[in-house]
């Protein structure tokens, strides 16, 4: 089940520069900052209600989020649906022939759970699972 938004994530190029804008013209501060090796993403959170805005910069080009931008620029990556049960929800989109980029869940940043569902089953959207434990 689907308790909210968890956070949309956004690609950017130069990420402190990024960080900057978002404090000046939006008024928000970054509630947290991480390196996600496995991801080859840096990424920082602001805090919006129960959500996130994430901004993702890439660790090199040969990543996931450096070969987006390299093909579409910067701009939305993903969307995080939080769920309750992970595994669950994994088991109800296979059931339903939607391709998973994981199939088991994997860590996420801020000790969480994730798993990436196909874009190609979800309307052309990124769709990440993120379970809090
Ligand atoms: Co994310």
């Amino acid at each position: 089940m689907i308790l909210d938004i968890d956070h949309v994530g956004i690609a950017v190029s130069d990420l402190d520069e990024s960080v900057e804008h978002h404090r000046r013209t939006l008024g928000v501060e970054p509630t947290h900052r991480e390196r996600v090796e496995d991801q080859g993403v840096e990424e920082v959170l602001f805090a919006v209600g129960t959500s996130s805005i994430q901004l993702l910069g890439a660790l090199g080009s040969d990543t996931p989020v450096g070969r987006f931008l390299a093909n579409r620029g910067p701009g939305i990556h993903h969307i995080a649906y939080r769920v309750d049960d992970l595994v669950e929800a994994l088991a109800r989109l296979r059931a339903e022939g939607v391709r998973l980029v994981d199939e088991v869940p994997r860590k996420g940043s801020r000790g969480t759970l994730i798993a990436f569902v196909h874009p190609k089953d979800m309307g052309a959207v990124l769709v990440e699972l993120v379970q809090d434990r």
